[in-house]
């Protein structure tokens, strides 16, 4: 096996300057020397304060990491710095300082030299009392602002700059690095919108236009723009071109970028270059789609085997994609199931135990299709990993019955559901609000849906009506994540609500349940899990149960145990490559509990328009990152929960969520989870057994450069196959030979299947 990166030397990363990257008076870097304390004491902000004892800690990633796991509460950071006073002379903009924090999990007070700066990314103006400490957004990057005559400055001496961090659950402290304090410069101003405008498919080509905004009042913008585009695969120059800046103060100019559709990502650069010698540069990648189109004859997908308890309903949606009208019919379908001719779904009761090997058809003018169902009636519901939607990635408490309504409609609009996606799922923010004055309950005990969910039982009955499963969302605590009603004491009840609305699935959410447990054993966090699910069990219906604590007490070892079908093994994700690949590329040792029934749950897909509500943003995952993340998921056998605006999806995103082969290695029917057989370098090969002895095969190239690679089927211990298939582009590429070369693209993946 032989690993070679490529000469392709890219440009740094989006809003750097190239001058800041050497030393300079413009710049200090903050980013070592903090020292910490776990616990709380306003006298911690002071300057004079004696922290020798405090011990050091890193600030680019969370104090989890570094031996204060379960830290929930306060704890303080400190550093000590020199700000020169030719630092000062060098300010010729005159806009003073900029203090970049990184980011804060969840919420965070600064001190400067014992003066109270600002919360949760927001200056304040000298002198002013704190206000009441409240947690900010864990993934913001925290930013302040000093003018130089700013009496908390001390120049030409020592500052000190404490920080409060308070962190409710979760992981917690600085992390994300890179922290500094600098002059304002002009790309301070600068409001470069390529990030917020994705590209859109047109033709052969690929086109965005976006603005540069100059958002200072006072302070005129002038340079040029440089765009360079090169083939991430290829290495080819794709495209150049220059532009004037010429901007005066509050002035927006366009900038287009037009690229031909490619095989491959093309790595955008923008480089600009004020008239004082700034520069600033971003970078941008083109999205390019890999999956075929649909044909239009019948074609059957999705889960080929479904699992439900008997004498419960039942609810099957056969997946065909293909031209419509299609009919549907089904051979040997157990008594008390009948399929909708029309709709091809199956519903009725769920017959007596036992497996029932069931003959689907599908039909339309183009041809037929006929495939094996198995249905399963016994224990054990989710035989294959769920996939669906959930509404939080994208509208977080925001979200209403209306969007619910729009994904689900969506589903069917746009034909995901033809490719087996099923759940519409309600995460936190149905409830009453707990700091409400509005009742919670009704006398009975039984739980009251806020205004924005009018008529749960009418959400349910559409959600079935177009074939599809409904999820909602609770915690065992008094109080869910989000601060709204939790199931506390109310257990029975809720899940007899659940059952009266037509539920499929509870993700179940540990939160302000810490209060209430005893302490971490094991027996304490499966309780809350027991109860729910006994109280589940009372009802008439399937209910999948979706364990969220994080990982908890390695929740993999026993989560089947308190019949749990899925279980989150992390803290949340969210749109970045250093959260996403983080979380995916560290599922190792939970993979020999993944099987059919139980699955790893590495948190939800963050692909197309997210921003857990109410604005959304288009992912900040690039186009190659965005198939690693879906290759991935599919081959760590992980539930697939699309957690963006579905009325928003481009042709790019829609070819990630509907590339049937891709998605039958997540839905495989026998439930292995992949592993890492092969980590070299920044190379990482992961490998999954199919039920039909074939393997999938995922090298991933986690570097920040192109790499050659070349596999060893052999070492990789993959059975014998007889030919090498690519699932993204479905098509065969040679009979297997031992090995076989492939270059992959930074950040990317070439998803193989062997059989
Ligand atoms: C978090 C959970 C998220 C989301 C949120 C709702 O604890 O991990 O996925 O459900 O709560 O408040």
């Amino acid at each position: 096996m032989t690993l070679k990166i490529l000469p392709l030397v890219f440009l740094a990363v989006a809003g750097i300057t190239l001058s800041a990257q050497k030393p300079s008076l413009r710049q200090i870097p903050l980013d070592q020397g903090w020292v910490f304390n776990p616990s709380d004491n306003p006298a911690f902000a002071d300057a004079g304060l004696n922290d020798g004892t405090w011990r050091p800690i890193k600030v680019n990633v969370n104090w989890d990491e570094q031996g204060q796991e379960e830290l929930i509460g306060y704890a303080w950071y400190r550093l000590r710095f020199m700000l020169p006073k030719g630092m000062r002379d060098e300010d010729k903009l005159k806009e003073g300082l900029l203090l970049a924090l990184g980011k804060i999990d969840d919420g965070d007070q600064v001190f400067l030299n014992g003066e109270f700066l600002g919360q949760n990314g927001r200056t304040f103006a000298p002198e002013t009392e704190p206000p009441e400490f409240k947690t900010g957004p864990w993934d913001l990057e925290r930013v302040y602002r000093l003018a130089a005559d700013d009496p908390r400055i001390k120049w030409g001496q020592e500052n000190l700059i404490a920080v409060r961090v308070v962190n409710p659950n979760g992981a917690g402290g600085m992390y994300g690095g890179g922290q500094h304090i600098r002059l304002v410069g002009l790309k301070d101003f600068v409001d470069f919108q390529a990030d917020m405008t994705p590209f859109t498919f047109y033709g052969n080509e690929v086109v965005k236009t976006f603005d540069m905004i100059n958002r200072s009042d006072k302070i005129a913008m002038s340079g040029t723009l440089s765009i360079e585009a090169k083939g991430l695969i290829s290495g080819k120059k794709v495209t150049q071109n220059r532009k004037t800046i010429d901007l005066a103060p509050g002035e927006k100019m366009p900038v287009n970028v037009r690229l031909g559709q490619r095989d491959e990502a093309c790595e955008i650069s923008y480089q600009i270059v004020f008239k004082d010698g700034e520069t600033c540069e971003y970078r941008d990648e083109s999205p390019y789609i890999l999956t075929p189109p649909v044909p239009s004859s019948p074609r059957i997908n999705g889960a080929a085997v479904f699992g439900a308890k008997p004498d419960k309903p039942f609810l099957y949606t056969v997946a065909a994609s293909g031209d419509r009208p299609m009919t549907f019919s089904a051979s040997e379908l157990p008594d008390g199931l009948t399929i909708d001719a029309q709709t091809g779904v199956i519903t009725g009761i769920t017959p007596v135990r036992g497996t029932y090997k069931v003959k689907i058809t599908a039909k339309n003018i183009r041809g037929i299709a006929v495939r094996d169902l198995e249905i399963i009636s016994g224990d054990r519901l989710a035989l294959t990993p769920p996939m669906g939607w959930n509404s939080w990635n994208c509208w977080g408490t925001a979200v209403d019955e209306e969007k619910v309504v729009a994904s689900a409609k969506n589903f069917v609009e746009k034909g995901l559901r033809d490719h087996g996606w099923a759940y519409i799922n309600i995460d936190d923010g149905w409830q009453i609000a707990g700091r409400s004055p509005d009742p919670k309950r009704d006398s009975d005990g039984n739980i009251l849906i806020n205004n924005k969910f009018p008529d749960m039982a009418r959400l349910g009955r559409r959600i079935h009506d177009l074939g599809l499963k409904f999820g909602i969302y609770s915690s065992p605590g008094p109080l869910t994540c989000g601060g709204y009603t939790g199931s506390y004491q109310h257990e029975q009840n809720d899940a007899d609500s659940y059952a009266s609305w037509g539920v499929d699935f509870l993700k179940y959410d540990w939160c302000s349940y810490r209060r209430i447990a005893n302490d971490t054993s094991i027996a304490e966090l499966k309780k809350p899990y027991e109860v729910m699910r006994d109280a589940l069990d009372k009802g008439d219906r399937d209910i999948v149960l979706s364990l969220c604590q994080y990982g908890m007490g390695n929740v993999w070892e026993w989560g089947e145990s308190v019949g749990g079908q899925l279980w989150r093994t992390t803290h949340d994700i969210t749109d970045t490559w250093e959260s996403m690949s983080g979380i995916g590329f560290s599922q190792v040792s939970n993979a020999p509990y993944a099987k059919p029934g139980s699955w790893n749950d590495p948190d939800m897909l963050v692909i197309g328009w997210v921003g857990w509500g109410p604005n959304l943003h288009p992912t900040r995952l690039r186009p190659d990152e965005q198939y690693t993340h879906i290759s991935l998921w599919c081959l760590l056998s992980a539930p697939l929960l699309i957690g963006c605006d579905l009325t928003r999806l481009d042709p790019f995103t829609l070819n990630l969520i509907t590339n049937d082969e891709v998605l039958a290695v997540n839905q495989d029917a026998l439930g292995k989870q992949a592993t890492p057989k092969i980590k070299e370098g920044q190379i990482q090969v992961w490998v999954k057994e199919l039920h039909d002895g074939g393997s999938a095969v995922g090298i991933f190239n986690l570097g920040d450069e192109t790499a050659d690679f070349e596999v060893n089927f052999e070492t990789l211990g993959v059975k014998d196959g007889k030919k090498l298939r690519d699932l993204w582009r479905q098509k065969d590429i040679g009979p297997l030979n031992k090995k076989h070369s492939t270059r992959i693209s930074p950040h990317g993946v070439v998803l193989l299947k062997v059989i």
